[in-house]
């Protein structure tokens, strides 16, 4: 299978998926979107109303409000790719529960896993709960951090900026600095080069030929 495809057959099997009780308020999964090539994922909470209805992430008032964050960023929604970490709507759009964080992480797994993404953005403190467990948004909003072979920034959730005004700045100034954080994050990846690709500058000495001394 091609990436295009492992991302398709993650969604095929979100479509079905029975393995919380989120599927019994589910009208239309939504398993995420965007290019395979995505240098950059924003992972929010979960479906909402709207998100239900269409099977496609951040379609309402917190959708038409990221994407001003995008613009005003530099990107589009073709560039990135977008999800949650639960793909089923929460009744009523209460927070999503431990047990159903649990099973639907698999699927967004397999998906970071194939995308490779240079940047994770969390939305909202349970995708940000995935990754820094500990944390508190207020302190860590708008820090890249690594992990592992990639960066995470944690920020603050648009549907949050929306309803509280004073978050509006932050999360405006956070999404501001993502196009010079992306050239850092690139830089900083490709400067890691992994050791069995690095060019020897002398000729390693064989071991055979030093047991012979
Ligand atoms: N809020 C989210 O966290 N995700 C969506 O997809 C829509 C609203
Ligand atoms: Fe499956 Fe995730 Fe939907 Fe739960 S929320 S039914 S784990 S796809």
């Amino acid at each position: 299978m091609n990436p295009d495809e492992i991302l398709a057959q993650i969604a095929d099997e979100v479509s079905v998926c029975q393995k919380c009780s989120l599927h019994q308020s589910r009208k239309k999964s939504v398993p995420g979107v965007g290019p395979v090539n995505s240098e950059i994922m924003f992972i929010g909470e979960g479906p909402g109303f709207h998100e239900n209805e269409q099977g496609l992430p951040f379609v309402g008032a917190a959708g038409k409000f990221l994407d001003e964050l995008l613009a005003q960023a530099g990107l589009a929604r073709a560039d990135v790719w977008i999800g949650n970490v639960v793909k089923c709507r929460p009744p009523e759009n209460r927070d999503p529960l431990p047990d159903e964080l649990i099973a639907c992480d698999q699927y967004l797994e397999r998906q970071i896993a194939v995308i490779n993404p240079k940047i994770i953005v969390t939305l909202g403190r349970y995708s940000m709960g995935k990754f820094f467990p500990d944390a508190r948004i207020s302190a860590i909003h708008g820090q890249m951090r690594r992990s592992g072979d990639r960066f995470i920034i944690a920020m603050f959730h648009p549907a949050a900026a929306l309803h509280q005004a004073k978050l509006k700045p932050t999360i405006l100034a956070d999404f501001a600095q993502l196009p010079a954080l992306l050239e850092k994050a690139r830089t900083l990846l490709s400067a890691a080069v992994p050791a069995r690709q690095v060019e020897p500058d002398e000729p390693h000495e064989d071991p055979k030929q030093l047991s012979l001394f």
